[in-house]
Formats: structure tokens, C-alpha cells, sequence
């Protein structure tokens, strides 16, 4: 029912024009035409013209790693949905955590993006996840509790099924420490649970769960067979087009 949707978050890398578009080139040529899997890259802004021509005839959808909730105005360094739109983009990630813990941005703040980017059509990644002292205090439930019903807030089930929701424990970004199939697929359940409580049992079988946090070719598979995972949202692997091809083949 739901098909797995698999997107390299690629950050503050690389450093240039170039070498963005071998990564998307590598990573067009070695899909080619057919996956059973949806696959996005988000690139850094600057990049993301070149690389929408990049991928230009490929099924590789193209994501922003944030947007602003106001479309136009005097917000310096901002940059809104409809730009997005323009430069090709269909994806855009929300919430990630490090523009949560990094940049302070808040629940009402992603359900603002939220909101701007269902305007525009563009398909919304809505990161959420708890750090390890959350973890350690048995604060997880808690925490997603707060960033599900505080950034997904005022949806109707209809808008709820074209989110893609990403669950990224903090602890395991960047880390090599992953979290166990069991972990995630718990954290999963968790997840999936409230949708039903909240948008009802359709929608929340209809509504793509992935997950993020050193996902690399060799634990792919086993995180992507439990049930309530359903996707990955890959960040240092997906600097690699092998590595990055193999967790799609994961997927597959
Ligand atoms: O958004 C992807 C992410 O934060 C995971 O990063 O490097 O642990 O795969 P990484």
C-alpha cells in the first residue's frame, strides 16, 4: 500500500557546483529508468538548478532541506516553497533536527513550513526524533508526542496522507550508532499508532514513516523490512552514489 521512499539529505556538502552534479549523475546513471521505490536528493540550495537539469529525464525527485513559511518579502536569506517550486524542486525537508537544536526552530515553526509547502504542492519530509538523554530518561514517546501533534497541527487526513514523516533519533545521526530494527520499528508503531488516533486508520496506513540516522548499505535491509518502516532518510551515505544506489537496491 505504501511505496518506500528513499532520499539523500545531502547538508552542507559537497562544496561545489561540480562536484553536486557528479554525485547526481552517478546516482541517475546507476538507477537508470525503472525503481519500485521513489527516490528523492536533496542537495544545498545553490546547487539545486544545476542538478535539476542533472537529473532531468530521471525519476529522481529533487528536495529542498528547508523552506520559509512566508512566500516573498523582506525575510534576508530566506527561501520560500515557491522557489522551490520554480528550480524543480518536488521534495522539501522540515524540522530536521539540526535546524531544530542548531538554528532553535520550534514546532509552531515547522507547522508553519508545513503549511506553506502543502500550499505549493511541494511533498513535505517532516523530520522528528529524541536525543539521547530523552532516550536514556524514557522521554521518547513524550518527545514525539509533543513534535507529531505540535508540527503536524490543523491537517486534514487528506493533507496528513501527503506528509512523509521521518523519524531521526538524534543520537544516531552522524554517528554510526543506528538504532536496532526493534528500536525503530518501536518508534514506528509509536508513530503509526498516533496517526490512527488522530487522522484515522486510512490515512495513517497511507502515510510513508522513514527512517534516518546512520543508515548505510549494510543495515538497510533490516531496518527496511520491519513493518512500519518505510523508507530511509540517508545523510553521509548518500554522499556516496555506491552507497547510496545500494540502499535503494535495499529497498528494492
Ligand atoms: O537527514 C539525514 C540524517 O540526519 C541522517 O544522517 O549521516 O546519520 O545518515 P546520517
Amino acid at each position: 500500500m505504501r511505496t518506500l521512499l528513499i532520499a539523500g539529505n545531502w547538508k552542507l556538502n559537497p562544496t561545489t557546483v561540480e562536484a553536486a552534479s557528479a554525485l547526481a549523475e552517478g546516482v541517475k546513471n546507476g538507477l537508470g529508468a525503472a525503481t519500485d521505490v521513489h527516490v528523492a536528493i536533496a542537495p544545498p540550495f545553490v546547487f539545486l538548478t544545476q542538478i535539476d537539469g542533472v537529473l532531468s529525464g530521471s525519476p529522481i525527485g529533487l528536495s529542498g532541506q528547508d523552506m520559509y513559511w512566508e512566500n516573498s518579502g523582506a525575510f534576508t536569506g530566506e527561501i520560500s516553497g515557491p522557489m522551490l517550486v520554480d528550480v524543480g524542486c518536488t521534495h522539501v525537508i522540515l524540522g530536521h533536527s539540526e535546524r531544530r537544536h542548531g538554528q532553535g526552530e520550534t514546532n509552531a515553526q515547522v507547522n508553519a513550513k508545513l503549511k506553506a509547502a502543502l500550499g505549493v504542492k511541494l511533498i513535505p519530509i517532516v523530520c522528528i526524533g529524541e536525543t539521547k538523554d530523552e532516550r536514556l530518561a524514557e522521554q521518547t514517546e513524550a518527545v514525539l508526542l509533543e513534535q507529531l501533534s505540535g508540527s503536524l497541527a490543523g491537517l486534514s487526513p487528506e493533507e496528513m496522507a501527503g506528509v512523509v514523516l521521518a523519524y531521526e533519533p538524534v543520537w544516531a545521526i552522524g554517528t554510526g550508532l543506528t538504532a536496532s530494527p526493534e528500536q525503530a520499528q518501536a518508534a514506528h508503531a509509536y508513530i503509526r499508532g498516533w496517526l490512527t488516533q488522530v487522522f484515522g486508520e486510512a490515512t495513517a496506513a497511507r502515510v510513508v514513516v522513514q527512517y534516518g540516522g546512520s543508515v548505510k548499505p549494510d543495515n538497510a535491509i533490516e531496518l527496511l523490512s520491519c513493518p512500519d518502516i518505510d523508507g530511509a532518510l540517508v545523510g553521509g551515505a548518500a554522499l556516496k552514489a555506491a552507497d547510496f544506489l545500494a540502499i535503494i537496491k535495499a529497498g528494492q
